[in-house]
């Protein structure tokens, strides 16, 4: 089959979309759950692990450091043996963050503070060419001591352990990868942590932290201030994942342009820093339902029906990026069916993700003759013009697979498109899922 092997994979134009489709799980919400269980006095149970490279990045390297964590398979509940706040032990390898920013992130604030112990993290080339002192640099106000190339700035990363104290942190960006990793080093500093950010980015660490027994405040306006006094011990919780709605937008997307499409897609993550997605389909006139809303272990859940109807140009800037930020490459696919100039703005920081997503999109989309300008902090886009079949390439970075299937789908011709397999960072089973929903 093609782009089984290496080979570029065929990416078929025309027909429709139709049925039912469950996301695999939310991949913030997946690494959070595998750290804060690592990190806990006794057992941790996870329902709905997201079963894809990334978590199991971060699963590897707290494997490494003496946690023991039952194989991540799909359909299967995740079981971690806790090690408690102090009981990672240093590791005899090197830790492999794989593709993922967050394991890398999320681990700096973790591993900081282990007094007497040494770390050195790495990954592949996209994640060895990412900023790692957007973490490092609030983590040093700690008291941490992160080296590598650049400054401390790229891995591979070495990280000494050290004796950290509280203090008040402002972060540099509205990243939540950044807040969560100062987080997590405030639980074992010596006095309080506050964290202030710009703008809210997603909370799933808020939310779970306080869930395993944290001692965690919430204030300032939307949730800003986050304050984290040390001491408490965590506790193993049984913690039950939504489908990622960073998964869903594809079939969001696919299903509000692909003519006679009508799509469910069932428990999906809805927490209102996620769901910047589904404030742009509504700006472009798309029919998304939201059904059967509820909660489920603490975060926000529904299932979603979208169907094709004619779309208008949107465009959306910097306030809500962190809402949206990994739907910026769908979104901009979408842009060239709505009728009319899109405009995206405020997105520079697309360019420091797996890939400089702004030109990775500008450059795949233009070769299927998409009329597209970029610039230093976004995308113009004049839709409404048909898309032709093309080469294409993921460029290594899974968002942009999935969003060139959706392009692909809607061409007058068909497409290739090489190093499809990235889909598998956190989607194993998406071509799957486009084979069974096509008709
Ligand atoms: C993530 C935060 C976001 C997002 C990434 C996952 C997280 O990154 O793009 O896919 O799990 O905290 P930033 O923190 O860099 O915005």
């Amino acid at each position: 089959m093609s782009g089984s092997n290496g080979s570029p994979r065929d990416l078929k134009a025309g027909g429709s979309l139709r049925g039912r489709v469950r996301v695999p799980g939310d991949k913030s919400i997946s690494h959070r759950a595998l750290l804060f269980g690592a990190i806990a006095e006794g057992t941790t149970t996870i329902e709905g692990l997201l079963p894809a490279e990334d978590p199991i990045s971060t699963a590897a390297c707290l494997r490494s450091m003496g946690t023991t964590i039952s194989p991540i398979q799909s359909g299967e509940i995740v079981t971690i043996e806790g090690v408690g706040l102090d009981g990672l032990q240093e590791p005899l390898e090197i830790l492999d963050c794989g593709n993922s920013g967050t394991t890398m992130r999320l681990m700096l604030g973790l591993l900081a503070g282990r007094q007497g112990r040494h770390f050195v993290l790495t990954g592949d080339a996209s994640l060895r060419r990412r900023p790692m002192n957007r973490v490092g640099q609030p983590l040093s106000l700690l008291g941490a001591d992160v080296r590598g190339r650049d400054h401390g700035n790229l891995a591979p990363l070495s990280v000494q352990g050290q004796r950290l104290r509280g203090a008040v942190v402002g972060t540099p960006v509205a990243s939540a990868q950044v807040k969560s990793a100062i987080l997590l080093a405030a639980l074992t500093a010596e006095g309080a942590t506050s964290v202030i950010e710009p703008a809210p980015s997603r909370d799933h660490s808020e939310r779970m932290l306080r869930a395993f027994g944290a001692d965690l405040e919430v204030g300032g306006e939307m949730g800003r201030h986050i304050l984290v006094r040390p001491g408490a011990t965590l506790k193993g919780q049984h913690v039950v994942v939504p489908g990622d709605i960073s998964s869903a937008a594809f079939w969001l997307v696919a299903g509000a342009l692909v003519p006679g499409a009508n799509i469910t897609v069932e428990n999906v993550g809805l927490n209102p820093t996620r769901t910047g997605i589904l404030e742009v389909l509504d700006l472009m006139g798309a029919s998304v339902q939201v059904l059967n809303r509820r909660d489920v272990a603490g975060e926000p859940v529904g299932d979603l029906q979208v169907s094709h109807g004619p779309l208008k140009a949107f465009q959306f800037g910097e306030e809500i990026m962190p809402r949206l930020v990994d739907e910026v490459p769908i979104l901009s696919v979408a842009a060239c069916f709505c009728d009319g100039e899109s405009r995206i703005s405020g997105a520079a920081e697309l360019r420091v993700k797996e890939t400089d997503r702004l030109a990775v999109m500008a450059r795949q989309l233009k070769a299927m003759g998409a009329d597209i300008d970029e610039d230093s902090d976004g995308l113009t886009i004049r839709g409404g013009q048909s898309l032709k079949g093309a080469e294409l390439d993921s460029e290594t970075d899974h968002r942009v697979a999935m969003s060139l299937a959706v392009a692909g789908l809607m061409a007058s011709g068909d497409s290739r498109l090489s190093r499809s397999e990235a889909a598998a960072v956190s989607y194993p089973n998406f071509w799957d899922d486009l084979e069974r929903l096509r008709c």
